[in-house]
């Protein structure tokens, strides 16, 4: 079973609150979304190997850690995903990027694939799936199928809401990926939307609504 992180540090839980406000237009909404998003990565990027380099400071030749090369490979689910993308690259400027795009049919609540990119060399990397919102968790299970048939070296799953029912159905279908979240919500409505949540994601990000 895979495990889930609430990353709840003082000025995520801020944030979080500032995003989650109807009255937060786009522009502010966004910029939120990006610092939270590398708040949260700074965490999720915990468990990087480090190495023994030699340098030399003005004072003497010494050893010293850095990362060991580490292969990252970020995939937003299109489109609220973007939103927190350069979040993450913001701490981790070398990955490179794969797009996975799915929108949620709103009769059916079953996710649509309409666009799959993912670097070629996606077998040496270490993933990182984006999306704000993991509500019934139909999109993050399918993308994270898409990104499965490439075998990818290992996928964690980072969004900033969760609703218990999203949790279940992701640990269900991919035992292997941790989840990283800012919170877990009470539950959906009767919409599968995320209660108390933020709302739609998309559009509060690209003022669609
Ligand atoms: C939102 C959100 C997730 C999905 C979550 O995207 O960004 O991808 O819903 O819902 P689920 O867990 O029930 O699948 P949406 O389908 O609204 O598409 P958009 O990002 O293009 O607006
Ligand atoms: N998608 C969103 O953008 N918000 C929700 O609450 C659920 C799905």
């Amino acid at each position: 079973m895979s495990d889930v992180f609430v990353i709840d540090h003082p000025l995520i839980q801020h944030k979080l609150t500032l995003i989650r406000n109807k009255h937060t237009g786009p522009k502010e909404f966004r910029e939120l979304v990006k610092e939270v998003t590398t708040l949260m990565a700074y965490e999720v990027t915990r468990d990087l190997p480090l190495e023994d380099v030699e340098i030399e400071t003005p004072i003497k030749k010494a050893k010293f850690k850095m990362i060991a090369g580490k292969k990252i490979g970020v995939v937003p689910i299109l489109r609220a995903g973007l939103g927190m993308l350069e979040g993450v690259l913001k701490l981790t400027p070398t990955a490179k990027v794969g797009h996975v795009g799915l929108y949620r049919d709103p009769d059916t609540l079953e996710p649509v694939e309409y666009y799959c990119k993912l670097p070629t060399d996606i077998t040496e990397r270490d993933l990182i799936v984006v999306d704000p919102m993991l509500a019934t968790g139909g999109s993050a299970t399918a993308a994270i199928n898409f990104v499965k048939e490439r075998n990818p070296r290992s996928i964690k799953f980072m969004c900033l809401i969760a609703a218990p029912e999203g949790v279940k159905k992701v640990q269900k279908h991919h035992p292997d990926v941790d989840i990283y979240t800012a919170a877990v919500d009470e539950k959906l409505n009767d919409h599968a939307y995320i209660v108390p949540g933020l709302g739609d994601a998309g559009d509060r990000l690209y003022g669609t609504k």
